[in-house]
């Protein structure tokens, strides 16, 4: 028997598994069991589309009602964005089995670096809501809304994928 074969399936165990607090991932900001971060980043992720519809109408219209709705829209989408992302990082730094799961850090960049785009595209708009738009405005709510598809559909993959943020126990074994 070669000597590779010796090691038996028992000692390749997930260390993830092995340690129980790890399974740990229901979620504890939440309202009766229901996530609140899930409750809150539909109001950024709705916004940021609204800002770049804004923008694409002004740039058809010139109507002035556009950018004024730009700014605004582009405040609460930031406004409700760090809300929303408080409300996940007090969930990943006190659940242990979101926090030790690199794909939830992952979830934790893309959402800073998506803030910080959100908190520019509407400070670039304050005081000069129709100047701002063509073209730095419009491009970067294409940018806000790129990158709000890619976390929104990651945080659903944390979700669905690895069942963080439920009361089923997470899944250590990532698909796909
Ligand atoms: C800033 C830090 C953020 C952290 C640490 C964070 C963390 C998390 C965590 C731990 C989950 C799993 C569910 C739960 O436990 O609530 C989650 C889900 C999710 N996150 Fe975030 N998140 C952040 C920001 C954002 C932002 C800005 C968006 C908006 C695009 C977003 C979109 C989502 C979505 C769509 C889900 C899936 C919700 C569901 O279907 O139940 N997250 N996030």
């Amino acid at each position: 028997m070669p000597a590779h074969d010796t090691t038996t399936r028992a000692e390749l165990t997930d260390p993830v598994e092995e340690n129980r607090a790890l399974q740990a991932t229901e979620s504890r900001v939440a309202i009766a069991g229901h996530p609140l971060h899930a409750m809150l980043v539909a109001f950024p992720i709705a916004l940021s589309f609204c800002v770049l519809g804004a923008d694409l109408l002004y740039w058809w219209t010139g109507d002035a009602f556009w950018p004024t709705a730009a700014g605004w829209a582009a405040f609460g989408a930031f406004v409700m964005g760090v809300i929303a992302g408080v409300t996940g990082t007090v969930e990943l730094l006190i659940v242990p089995g979101i926090r030790n799961r690199s794909a939830s850090w992952t979830h934790f960049i893309l959402a800073v670096m998506l803030l910080s785009l959100m908190g520019a595209n509407w400070w670039l708009r304050v005081g000069q809501p129709a100047e701002a738009v063509l073209p730095p405005g419009l491009l970067l709510s294409l940018l806000v809304a790129g990158l709000t598809g890619v976390t929104g559909w990651h945080g659903g993959k944390l979700v669905f994928d690895y069942q963080i943020g439920t009361s089923g126990g997470a899944s250590s074994r990532p698909r796909g």
